[in-house]
C-alpha cells in the first residue's frame, strides 16, 4: 500500500523496536528467572534460543509486517489472499491482538508497582528500613486494591496518552527522548552496583556455566524468557514492521535489536545482583527480586535512595515504551478497519484493556481465593491470564514462523532481506523447522499447567501441523 504511514527515519523501527523489547522482561523477570534458575546455565540457553530461533522469527515477523504494510491482523488478510493460501492464517493477527490485550492488562498493573517504589525511593520512606518491613510494604501495597488500581489507571493513561498522539508525534518522539535516558540511568545504577555491592559475585553467578544447575523446567522457561523477551508472537513487531523504511536491512536490524535487548538485560541482571550479593541476600527470591530484595538493599547503602528511585524511574520507562507497542497493533486495526480516529481507537483498546486489568489487580487480594479460582482450576484470575499469553504468544510465534517459512515465495523473501542465497536458505531452514520445533517444545511446557485443556492443545498442534504440510503439497504441485 503506498501511502502508508512510514517511520521518519531508517533507523527508527530499530528504536521502536528496542523499546519494546526492552521492559519488565528484562529488569524484572530475567534476573529473577536467572536467579531461580542457577545463573549461567540459564543464561547460555537463553542465548541460544535468542540466535538460533528469536532473531529469525524476528526477522519473519517484521517481514511479515513491511511486506504488508498493515496492521496485524488487515495484513495478514492480504497475505493470505495474495499468497493464496488458507484463510486461517489470519489467527495470527486475532492471535496477536488477543494476546496484546491480555498482556497490556496485566503489564499495566505490574508496572503500577514500579510507579509505587518510585514514590517510596524518591521520598525516602525506605531508608534503614528492615526485611520485615520492605516485605510487609510489599503485602500491603498487594492488599491495597485501590491503590493498585490507581497506579495502574496512571501508567496505562500515560501510555495510551502517547499512542494516541500518533507514530509521528506521539511513539516516535516518545521512545527519542525516552531510550537514551533509560541507557544513561542503566550505567548510572551499574556503576552504583559496581562501587557499593559485589560485582565479582555477581558476575560468577551469572557467567558460570554448570549445565547440571539447569531442571528441565529451568531450560523451558529459558526459551520462553527468550520469545518474551524479543516480544515475538503477537503482532507488537509486526505492527511497527509495518511502518520499518524498506531502506532498512532486516537482517541487521533484528541483530541489532536482540543484542542490545540482551545486553540490557545482562547489564542490569549484574546491577541487580552486584547490590543483592553486596547486602548478602538471597538470589532466588522470585518476583519478590525487584520489588523485596532490591529495596532492601538499597535501604543501606549511600544514596539509596536516591538511585534506588532513579532505578524505578527506569523500570518505569522501559515498561512505557514496552506497553505503547502493546496498544499500536490493536489501535491500527481499529483505524484501518473501521476508519475511526486514532484517538478513539486508542481509547477504546486501552479503556478495554484497564478493565480487564482489574482482574489482576483483585486477584491478589479480593479474588485472591474463592470461587474464582475454583473455575480456573485453582488459578487466580492473573495466573489464568499469564497462563492465556503464555499459550498464544508461542502459538503466534510458531504460526508466523511457519508462514513465512512456507508461504512466502523465494523471490519476495529474497527481496525482502536484501542478501545472498545462503543467508536466505540458512533463514528459511531456521524458520521452517527449527523455529516450530523449539516453539513447540516451549509450548509443551504449559501442557501440565492446563490439566483440562491438554486435549485441545494437541489438536491445535495437529492442526498447525496439517497446516504446514499442506502448504508444502501446494507447493510442489
Ligand atoms: N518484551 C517485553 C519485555 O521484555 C514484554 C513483551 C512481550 C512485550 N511481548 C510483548 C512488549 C509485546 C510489547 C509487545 O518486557
Amino acid at each position: 500500500m503506498s501511502g502508508h504511514n512510514v517511520w521518519t527515519h531508517k533507523g527508527t523501527f530499530l528504536l521502536a523496536a528496542v523499546g519494546s523489547a526492552v521492559g519488565l522482561g528484562n529488569l524484572w523477570r530475567f534476573p529473577y528467572l536467572t536467579g531461580e534458575n542457577g545463573g549461567g546455565a540459564f543464561i547460555l540457553i537463553y542465548a541460544l534460543t535468542i540466535f538460533a530461533v528469536g532473531i529469525p522469527i524476528l526477522i519473519a515477523e517484521t517481514m511479515l509486517g513491511r511486506t504488508s504494510r498493515q496492521s496485524p491482523i488487515m495484513g495478514m488478510r492480504h497475505l493470505t489472499k495474495t499468497h493464496k493460501t488458507s484463510r486461517a492464517w489470519e489467527s495470527i493477527g486475532w492471535l496477536g491482538a488477543a494476546s496484546a490485550f491480555l498482556i497490556l492488562s496485566f503489564y499495566s498493573v505490574i508496572a503500577g508497582w514500579a510507579l509505587h517504589y518510585t514514590w517510596l525511593m524518591l521520598t525516602g520512606s525506605l531508608v534503614g528500613a528492615d526485611a520485615a518491613t520492605i516485605s510487609a510494604g510489599f503485602d500491603a501495597l498487594l492488599a491495597s486494591p485501590g491503590l493498585m488500581t490507581l497506579y495502574h489507571t496512571l501508567f496505562i493513561a500515560f501510555s495510551a496518552l502517547i499512542v494516541g498522539m500518533g507514530i509521528h508525534k506521539g511513539i516516535e518522539s516518545g521512545l527519542r527522548i525516552m531510550m537514551p535516558a533509560l541507557f544513561v540511568i542503566l550505567i548510572v545504577v551499574l556503576i552504583y552496583g559496581v562501587i557499593n555491592g559485589d560485582v565479582r559475585a555477581a558476575a560468577s553467578f551469572l557467567f558460570t556455566f554448570n549445565i547440571a544447575d539447569l531442571s528441565l523446567e529451568g531450560w523451558l522457561q529459558a526459551m520462553g524468557q527468550s520469545f518474551f523477551t524479543l516480544s515475538l508472537g503477537m503482532g507488537a513487531i509486526m505492527a511497527y514492521g509495518a511502518y520499518m523504511s524498506s531502506e532498512a536491512s532486516l537482517t541487521r536490524t533484528a541483530i541489532a535489536v536482540a543484542f542490545v535487548d540482551t545486553a540490557v538485560a545482562m547489564v542490569a541482571g549484574l546491577a541487580i545482583f552486584s547490590l543483592v550479593f553486596g547486602a548478602g541476600l538471597e538470589t532466588g527470591q522470585g518476583p519478590g527480586l525487584m520489588f523485596v530484595t532490591l529495596p532492601l538493599a538499597f535501604a543501606d547503602m549511600p544514596f539509596g535512595a536516591l538511585v534506588g528511585g532513579v532505578f524505578f524511574i527506569l523500570v518505569l520507562g522501559a515498561a512505557v515504551s514496552s506497553s505503547i507497542s502493546l496498544i499500536e497493533p490493536v489501535a491500527a486495526f481499529l483505524v484501518e478497519r473501521f476508519d475511526m480516529t486514532r484517538p478513539q481507537a486508542v481509547t477504546i483498546m486501552v479503556v478495554a484493556a484497564w478493565a480487564m486489568g482489574l482482574l489482576t489487580v483483585v486477584s491478589f487480594n479480593v479474588w485472591a481465593e474463592g470461587t474464582i479460582s475454583h473455575a480456573l482450576f485453582g488459578r487466580s484470575a492473573f495466573e489464568f491470564i499469564e497462563l492465556l499469553t503464555n499459550i498464544f504468544m508461542p502459538l503466534g510465534g510458531l504460526l508466523i514462523a511457519l508462514f513465512a517459512g512456507w508461504a512466502l515465495t523465494q523471490s519476495e523473501v529474497m527481496k525482502e532481506l536484501g542478501t545472498n542465497i545462503t543467508w536466505f536458505k540458512t533463514w528459511r531452514f531456521l524458520v521452517r523447522f527449527v523455529g516450530p520445533a523449539a516453539v513447540s517444545f516451549v509450548f509443551l511446557r504449559t501442557i501440565p499447567q492446563v490439566e483440562g485443556y491438554v486435549i485441545p492443545s494437541l489438536g491445535a498442534l495437529l492442526i498447525v501441523g496439517a497446516f504446514a504440510l499442506s502448504q508444502r503439497l501446494r507447493k510442489s504441485t
